[in-house]
């Protein structure tokens, strides 16, 4: 079958976000992506509300990226779908449903990790849209609600994680700082919006000691925590009073020490020429910016996907599976999902 020829329908479901794509070769023809408000009123994701919904929105949610795309079922090459890591019971959900219509269609399934996924967010090609994507290898900032990595992609297959976090990951550590704070979640898109009229230099939050490349975000979470329980006792509005200054502090602080060991990374890396961010966080426009800053410092190239790739979504696990398509990696119809793996 001739590249252009190849039809898939991927599924993403891992967290709370119901996302199907259809792809033609390695062209976008539609991202479809329902999203549950369910866990607002929690201020975090309930797994089991999570799970209904994904059986609520499955269904509705491919056959809105079929007509979009114009594709009907009997034009697909194959499934696609995320395997893991994720919470059980929501990649259960994908993963049956695209099994069932693997099973029934006769095609082959395409397993994806969704770490690898967003990374190949990097790699979504937009329609009639010609676009660089980066060079192998590559160094990737992976910044999501629950992972923070830093990732030397050595090819599509090859992803080799040179960093990660021992605690929270860089969303998370957002995510409760605005909870602390009395923001709607998801924090992230709240303190950076706020952070653009505040002071970043008005609170300084602790960074933290951890050797290598890994990352830590608990010891900030908690200076934050204590220095907002201290203010309080003197002034019960203090949250109030300092929100935008939090809020830009909290964020230089979280940015400095994504940057701080990404940087690290690629001083180790000189045969790297490209450097690419992935994942929820990287909407950030701190982080975009000082992202883009360095690449432009140390010449290299830089690639930041549009935000509606770097949230969970199905273009990115269509990107993965394309390059699985291509060598005939399929997956086993008894295959169960994995809730935790590494990259
Ligand atoms: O990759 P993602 O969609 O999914 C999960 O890992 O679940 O990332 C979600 C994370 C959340 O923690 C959210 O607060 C954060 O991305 N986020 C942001 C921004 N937009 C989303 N964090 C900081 N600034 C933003 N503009």
């Amino acid at each position: 079958m001739k590249e252009k020829d190849v039809i898939l329908l991927a599924i993403e479901s891992s967290c709370d976000d119901t996302s199907v794509a259809v792809t033609k070769g390695r062209e976008l023809l539609s991202l479809a992506t329902s999203s549950q408000t369910v866990h607002e009123r929690y201020g975090g994701v309930i797994p089991e509300a999570a799970s209904r919904a994904h059986l609520q929105n499955i269904v509705p949610t491919v056959s809105v990226a079929l007509n979009d795309a114009g594709v009907r079922l009997s034009d697909l090459s194959a499934i696609a779908v995320t395997r893991g890591p994720g919470l059980m019971g929501s990649l259960l959900v994908g993963v049956s449903f695209a099994k069932g219509l693997a099973q029934g269609l006769n095609l082959p399934l395409i397993e994806v990790n969704h770490l690898q996924a967003h990374v190949m967010a990097n790699f979504v090609t937009e329609r009639g849209i010609e676009k660089a994507h980066p060079s192998f290898p590559f160094l990737c900032l992976l910044v999501s609600g629950g992972n923070s990595q830093i990732i030397i992609v050595h090819d599509e297959k090859h992803m080799e994680l040179i960093g990660a976090t021992i605690d929270d990951a860089a969303g998370e550590a957002m995510d409760k700082c605005a909870k602390v704070m009395g923001l709607p979640y998801p924090g992230g898109p709240q303190i950076d919006r706020r952070a653009k009229q505040g002071n970043d230099r008005a609170f300084d939050f602790a960074r933290p000691k951890v050797p290598n490349l890994d990352y830590s975000f608990s010891g900030l979470k908690t200076s934050f925590l204590y220095t907002l329980r201290d203010a309080l006792k003197v002034d019960a509005d203090f949250v109030k009073h300092h929100e935008t200054d939090l809020c830009a502090s909290v964020q230089r602080a979280i940015v400095d020490i994504l940057m701080d060991k990404f940087e690290k990374a690629v001083e180790m890396h000189p045969e790297v020429q490209d450097i690419a961010l992935a994942g929820g966080v990287s909407a950030n426009s701190a982080l975009r910016e000082r992202f883009e800053r360095f690449a432009h410092e140390k010449e290299l190239r830089c690639f930041i996907p549009p935000l509606k790739y770097t949230t969970d979504n199905a273009a990115m696990v269509a990107a993965a599976a394309w390059w699985k398509y291509e060598r005939g990696e399929f997956c086993p119809l008894d295959a169960a999902p994995y809730a935790r793996v590494e990259i």
